[in-house]
């Protein structure tokens, strides 16, 4: 059987590094996409040291040209691209009005357009080869929308929006769709996330260090939902939960959040459930 390919963004660190590693595990050949060429470097070694082959490509997603620049290299080196996990993002915390304007446009320049230049690069290519697959990597946050953190989660809504719609767009391209929606676990994302009070850095600190899964079980799940062609990968209980809630009844889901930050112990509530290792 032919090696198979992979591109993943943000692959120096955390989730995009752990899969990786899975996918080398199973014999791919990884691209390991990011702005840090250094534990993209190490990265690659991880790859080799699995069974897998690697090389890395540096790129930043905000940019478009070294979106494109990535794919030409691999379709042109390696004649295909089975799979473009668009992985690299970054967080922000603070109330709408006080977060700086700033940390809106860098976090929607990553975590936004990162992932749809990925797909408008990759899309067409991989329709031309007859075949392929998409993970996107979104977040419980753009189901939850928990207060004090808009910027994250509307980019994380907006991604899992653009899944669901690619799983319709693509179908008869024969090119897969997931769209992976966890819940915190622990990666070095809180050491880049910007934030305005103390209140968002100790809940996302509390939050990361108390996770109860980890990056490898989440990249374990997320290959084996590619290999069935499932849309959503919710890894934790408390995704599962989240998800389930807003379903039930998407109100009194918001109502009781509401009344919790109005009655003041909205922040204390989540904090504990964070140290309790339940976000
Ligand atoms: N850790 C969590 O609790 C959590 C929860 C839900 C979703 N996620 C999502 O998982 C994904 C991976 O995050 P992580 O937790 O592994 O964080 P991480 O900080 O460990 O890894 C993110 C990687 O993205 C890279 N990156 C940042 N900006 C980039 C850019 N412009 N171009 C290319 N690469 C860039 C970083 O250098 C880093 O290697 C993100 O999309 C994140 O939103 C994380």
């Amino acid at each position: 059987m032919s090696t198979k390919n992979a591109v993943v963004t943000g692959a120096a660190s955390g989730l995009g590094r752990a899969i990786a590693i899975a996918l080398a595990k199973k014999g791919w050949r990884v691209l390991v996409a990011d702005i840090n060429d250094k534990e993209a470097q190490a990265t690659v070694k991880m790859v080799e040291q699995t069974g897998g082959t690697g090389e890395v490509m540096h790129c930043d997603v905000t940019r478009i040209e070294d979106v494109q620049n990535m794919a030409d290299h691999c379709f042109k080196n390696w004649g295909r691209v089975d799979l473009l996990v668009n992985n690299a993002g970054v967080a922000v915390g603070g109330h709408t009005g006080d977060m700086p304007i700033k940390d809106w446009e860098w976090i929607v320049s990553i975590n936004f357009w990162g992932m749809v230049y990925g797909c408008h690069v990759f899309i067409p290519k991989m329709k031309a080869q007859g075949k392929g697959y998409i993970v996107n990597v979104a977040s419980n946050a753009g189901i939850a929308s928990l207060p004090e953190m808009a910027a994250y989660n509307v980019t994380k809504a907006a991604i899992i929006s653009l899944s669901e719609t690619l799983k319709g767009e693509l179908a008869a391209n024969n090119i897969g769709v997931t769209v992976v929606c966890p819940t915190f676990f622990n990666t070095n994302l809180g050491q880049t996330m910007r934030y305005t009070n103390d209140f968002q850095i100790t809940f996302a600190k509390a939050a990361f260090e108390n996770a109860r899964i980890t990056s490898e079980k989440i990249a374990d799940m997320t290959i084996k939902a590619m290999e069935k062609n499932k849309l959503y990968v919710l890894p934790q209980f408390s995704a599962k939960f989240i998800w389930i809630m807003k379903r039930i009844s998407p109100s009194l889901f918001y109502n009781n959040m509401a009344f919790m930050m109005k009655k003041g112990f909205g922040e204390k509530l989540l904090l504990k459930l964070a140290r309790w290792g339940m976000t």
